[in-house]
């Protein structure tokens, strides 16, 4: 499990040192950095996954470095990575050092340092400090997963790429490949433990997300199947006599609410957790209802007290109070929670990190972090 991340000189941080808890959630204004430390972790899975990441001593054409643009995220180029737009105010002046660094629960230490370069979007390493190998960690593994909060929306098919959902069990970065993967792994058992939802039919994948999505929208269910023929799959949903519809009737995504289908990459992601997981969540509440963010927030509790890790951010009070609700009652030890509050403290980004108590109390609550139910009463009030 990643203990801590040091970022320094990437976009809003000159240097950012953030404790990582099993789960952490990342809170705060609009464009504060959240997406930012998501984002770093995500280079280094980008660049070590297309072989960059490994050593400093690759030739002029094919050397290792931070890989700016790739699957997961798109940077641009070292001008738009580096903390503030560097200009050099002597000619001698040397390059600045772009870095992440992270120490593990093991108290192993994994460092990389890039040289700016600024119209290039592979930043040479000058410095790769780590110690054992990479593919042991999560982070490299194959128990990943990142979704950004640009998902997939309702769609009548869905891509079906074997390398990228069973070949490397990735959901995708926008959770594109989330109903090829729930087709494939749906008679998958979800193993005895948090995960496993008490109202499930059966203890496989299949029936386990249906449970978690009945806590979206009651009486729900769910087929993934594949479309003869084509490259494609196909998600549906039926509603079992709920809300007047017709139980019979298979509805296409795009007929049903748009929560439902944005929320499904999350819900697979945390079901398909093991031991070890980490999971990467941009805004896991997004048009889910309040009460369906509370139990986005349970979840992904289950899926930390099942052995992921999840680092997510979010704008939702109630997946904070879910997280609150669930250390209370000792499901999570307080320990395990790390609560981020970003905020613009000028050109740079500033952290404040409030502890969680066993009795699910933070120790402060900074002006602006989820205040607003309280602002607008005391106004209504007034
Ligand atoms: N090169 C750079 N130097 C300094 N700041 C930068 C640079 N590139 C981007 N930024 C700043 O970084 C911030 C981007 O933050 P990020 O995308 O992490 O926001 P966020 O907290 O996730 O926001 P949201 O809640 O809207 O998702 C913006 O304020 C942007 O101005
Ligand atoms: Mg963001």
């Amino acid at each position: 499990m990643i203990e801590q991340l040091s970022l320094t000189n990437i976009k809003a941080f000159r240097s950012a040192d953030l404790r990582l808890a099993p789960i952490t959630l990342l809170t705060g204004l609009n464009s504060s950095g959240k997406s930012t430390v998501l984002q770093s972790l995500a280079l280094l899975r980008q660049s070590y996954e297309s072989g960059t990441l490994l050593s400093t001593d690759g030739d002029s054409d094919s050397r290792g470095g931070f890989l700016l643009d790739g699957e997961l995220v798109e940077l641009g180029t070292g001008q738009d990575l580096l903390h503030e737009d560097f200009v050099r105010t002597e000619p001698d002046e040397p390059d600045p050092t772009i870095t992440v660094e992270f120490r593990t629960d093991l108290g192993r230490t994994y460092s990389w340092s890039a040289r700016y370069s600024p119209e290039d979007d592979v930043l040479p390493l000058t410095r790769a400090a780590f110690d054992t190998p990479l593919a042991e960690l999560p982070l490299f593994s194959r128990h990943f997963q990142y979704l950004k909060a640009d998902r997939i929306v309702p769609a009548t098919t869905y891509p079906r790429s074997h390398h990228q959902a069973i070949g490397r069990g990735f959901l995708g970065a926008r959770g594109e490949h989330t109903v090829n993967f729930l087709r494939h792994h749906q008679q998958d058992v979800v193993p005895d433990g948090p995960l496993r939802h008490p109202q499930a039919r059966a203890h496989t994948l299949m029936d386990q997300v249906v449970a978690w999505m009945q806590k979206l929208c009651p009486g729900v269910n769910l087929a993934a199947e594949e479309i003869p023929g084509i490259d494609s799959v196909r998600l549906s949903y039926g509603f079992g006599g709920t809300a007047g519809l017709d139980s019979t009737r298979r509805r296409r995504p795009t007929n049903v609410g748009f929560g439902l289908t944005y929320a499904l990459p999350v819900v697979v992601a945390c079901l398909s957790a093991q031991p070890g997981s980490l999971i990467l969540l941009e805004n896991p509440e997004a048009h889910l209802h309040p009460q369906g963010q509370t139990w986005l927030a349970y979840l992904t509790v289950a899926a930390v007290a099942a052995g992921a890790q999840v680092i997510m951010e979010t704008h939702s009070d109630h997946v904070l109070n879910g997280l609150r609700i669930a250390v209370k009652d000792g499901r999570l030890p307080a320990s395990s929670t790390a609560v981020h509050f970003f905020r613009r403290h000028g050109q740079a980004a500033e952290i404040i990190s409030p502890r969680m108590g066993e009795d699910g109390m933070l120790s402060d609550w900074p002006e602006g972090f989820f205040d607003e139910w309280e602002n607008s009463l005391e106004q209504l009030l007034d």
